[in-house]
């Protein structure tokens, strides 16, 4: 594995971090027992993660207070997030007092690493400096948590306009955003913030459904290109990135993606989310693979560059979704 500092934080980061919310929840979301979710999380453990990210709406803080029990508390970057709703109300500071107790009890620790408020828009961000910052303020300096940050609401936030409103302001010590292969828009409207403010970076959408759900890659760019988003070749292209797979390039669409994502400069931890350890090993195997081959960069950038919001969309899973 290899760590990297985690912006202005003080912490080393695994540059793979275990997402354990999107479509698999650590397999739960697949009908996967909690057993089977800590043992997950000891095989990335185990393979060099560092890094969990998890949150009180996917169901897995306690899978992950369990493993980290085994593994040792200190040696763990424990991540998770507030809901920013109650019964259509942003939450109060009361709230959020009372949801940072509820996940060190759910996780059965004495502190959060990093705390995250999730999925903030950018109506409610006056509201969360005035009421929210101070409270994360307040459980900083007694220790709940060490670190705390904010994540983007990308499927309804194409633009990154919440991130440029807040990360200028200094208070935020990490962000966690979408970067994809074909969803690039962060490279221009984060990336530079990031690194200016000495913000540490979580890449999510990184896969998700479009580079993983068999068809759905064909079928948007297809719509893309009906749209005159792309040129009228992809209208019927079955291979539309067919050409990052090649004997010096990517083994795979997936190894293409995460190994695309690791190495954009300013990326910290690139999240990945799975139910299975031998998509989990693959997936680490690719993020400490080499930067993907100069001209292959530079196609992707001149092809997709431009569009925005590709491959943001729900978990594709029987539950409720949830981010
Ligand atoms: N607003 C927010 O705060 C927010 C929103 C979205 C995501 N996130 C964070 O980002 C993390 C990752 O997000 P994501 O769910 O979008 O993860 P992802 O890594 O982008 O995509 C995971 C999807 O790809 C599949 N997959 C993974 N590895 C595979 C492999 N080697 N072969 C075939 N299929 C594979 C998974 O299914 P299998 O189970 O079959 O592997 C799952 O359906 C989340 O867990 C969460 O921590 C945060």
């Amino acid at each position: 594995m290899d760590y990297v500092p985690f912006g202005r934080t003080g912490l080393s980061v695994s540059v793979a971090g275990l997402g354990c919310g999107g479509n698999s929840q650590l397999g739960l979301g697949r009908g996967k027992s909690e057993a089977d979710a800590v043992r997950l999380v000891l095989a990335a453990f185990d393979e060099g993660v560092t890094l969990f990210d998890t949150a009180e709406v996917y169901g897995t803080e306690g899978v992950v207070g369990t493993a980290v029990r085994q593994i040792g508390r200190d040696k763990i970057i424990l991540a998770t997030k507030a809901r920013m709703r109650e019964c259509g109300n942003l939450i109060s500071a009361t709230q959020l007092a009372e949801k940072i107790d509820a996940s060190l009890k759910a996780m059965q620790t004495d502190y959060i690493d990093l705390y995250q408020l999730h999925a903030v828009t950018l109506a409610m961000v006056d509201q969360v400096e005035a009421e929210l910052v101070p409270v994360l303020q307040a459980a900083k300096a007694s220790g709940k948590i060490r670190h705390f940050g904010l994540t983007e609401t990308s499927p309804n936030d194409h633009d990154q306009v919440m991130l440029q409103r807040v990360l200028p302001t200094g208070l935020w010590e990490s962000a966690m955003f979408a970067f994809n292969l074909m969803n690039q828009g962060a490279r221009q409207a984060v990336f530079p913030l990031t690194q200016a403010h000495g913000v540490g970076t979580l890449l999510m959408f990184v896969v998700r459904n479009v580079f993983s759900q068999p068809g759905l890659l064909e079928q948007t760019v297809k719509d893309l290109a009906t749209a005159g988003q792309l040129p009228a070749a992809f209208t019927d292209d079955p291979e539309p990135l067919g050409f990052l797979i090649h004997e010096s390039g990517a083994t795979s669409l997936l190894d293409a993606a995460y190994r695309y994502a690791r190495h954009e400069p300013g990326a910290h931890v690139t999240l990945f989310g799975t139910s299975e350890i031998s998509h989990l090993k693959a997936n680490i195997a690719s993020i400490l693979r080499p930067p993907l081959p100069e001209a292959d960069r530079k196609r992707l950038e001149n092809t997709f560059g431009h569009l925005k919001g590709v491959g943001l969309d729900l978990p594709h899973r029987a539950k409720a979704p949830k981010q």
